[in-house]
């Protein structure tokens, strides 16, 4: 049961989220795209830097980190890189959080991104001030936020998370006997009450992507391809997470493509993630699940428009000029380090 305030009307009415139009980036020839690749190689390494690119970037953005020593990763494994890494710059391609947590983590860093105003509707839906009321409501609650969140949000947290680790740190309150109020992202939690039965209050936000996946729609794709699994991310909504086979982050989807033995995968989360999917696995079939549908308002469907902001082009312009630095407040900083170096000593004491 989601425990409720008792005065319902504190239960926050959240802004409307404005979507950006996903970017539409002028098309490269192959040799264009080879010779702007290489001219990136050649200012990061000018630069002492390296790239850090989120699954949900362009195959091209993938490509070019690996290819120069820098990661793909989920949320969780791009802030643990970052302080693995000698470089003095880190450049972060995926949304501004990510960038954030770089900067957050590694303050003695230069940390550029090639769109800072590559937001995420859940950081959108979530302003520190009234986060900060809602937990004001909940003295006694540890406060657990998603990583998708600003650094002011996460300052006035006790732990960060990201999916690939939500379950096991809120295992590990409960085990403690915490009462856990949880931000921002509501389907990610009430999956996680659900599978740890901890008892949580929930900030109502959610992902714009994830919401548009229509169960009726992906009902019908399973009828057609009765022997796919289906994999869904933990931010869809219930009635998606009740289709699939396996509900994981980024990082655990991908390795479900390698290791099932299934030839064909539904998949319910941004279609960036078919780079790596297909890496792991290039003979089996990938099958996006459907977000059309009466009342759909993502109108980039599966392909989160603030992970579109990323390109060759403005990474090269963003290493090219040396903008778009992220900054964080050092008084922010001091406190918002606390909650994700928590997590981050957490996920190593599992490793
Ligand atoms: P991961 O933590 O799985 O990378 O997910 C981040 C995200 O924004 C998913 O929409
Ligand atoms: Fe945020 Fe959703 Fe985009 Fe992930 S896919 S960055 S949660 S808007």
């Amino acid at each position: 049961m989601i425990a409720k305030p008792s005065n319902n009307s504190s239960i926050p009415e959240l802004k409307q989220i404005i979507i950006p139009k996903h970017p539409e980036w002028p098309k490269l020839t192959a040799a264009e795209k080879t010779e702007l690749k290489e001219y990136i190689k050649k200012l990061l390494k000018e630069q002492n830097a390296v790239l850090a690119a989120h699954y949900y970037t362009t195959a091209d953005l993938q490509e070019l980190a690996e290819e120069t020593g820098g990661c793909v990763a989920d949320s969780l494994e791009m802030a643990r890189f970052g302080t693995t890494q000698n470089a003095s710059t880190l450049v972060v391609a995926g949304v501004r959080f990510m960038g954030e947590t770089s900067k957050i983590l590694n303050p003695e860093k230069r940390v550029l991104m090639p769109d800072l105003s590559a937001t995420c509707s859940l950081d959108e839906g979530c302003p520190a001030e009234e986060f900060k009321a809602f937990c004001d409501l909940y003295p006694d609650h540890t406060v657990v936020v998603y990583a998708n969140t600003s650094a002011e949000v996460k300052a006035i947290s006790d732990w960060v998370v990201t999916s690939a680790i939500a379950l096991p740190i809120v295992e590990h309150l409960a085990q403690k006997g915490e009462k856990v109020l949880w931000g921002p992202d509501k389907h990610l939690g009430s999956y996680v009450q659900k599978m740890t039965g901890v008892e949580m209050v929930l900030w109502p936000g959610s992902c714009v992507v994830h919401e548009e996946f229509k169960s009726v729609a992906l009902e019908r794709i399973i009828k057609l391809h009765p022997d796919a699994a289906v994999l869904v991310h933990p931010e869809s909504p219930e009635n998606i997470v009740k289709l699939a086979d396996v509900v994981g982050s980024t990082t655990a989807l991908i390795k479900a493509v390698g290791s099932m033995d299934n030839k064909e995968f539904i998949v319910a989360t941004d279609k960036g993630i078919f780079y790596k999917m297909q890496q792991a696995a290039p003979d089996k079939t990938l099958i996006e699940a459907p977000t059309i549908g009466v009342g759909a308002t993502c109108q980039a469907c599966a392909e989160c428009p603030w992970m579109g902001m990323n390109s060759l082009q403005n990474l090269a312009e963003t290493l090219e000029k040396g903008t778009n630095e992220i900054h964080i407040e050092p008084s922010i900083r001091e406190k918002a380090v606390i909650p994700i170096q928590r997590m981050l000593d957490f996920a190593a004491t599992r490793k």
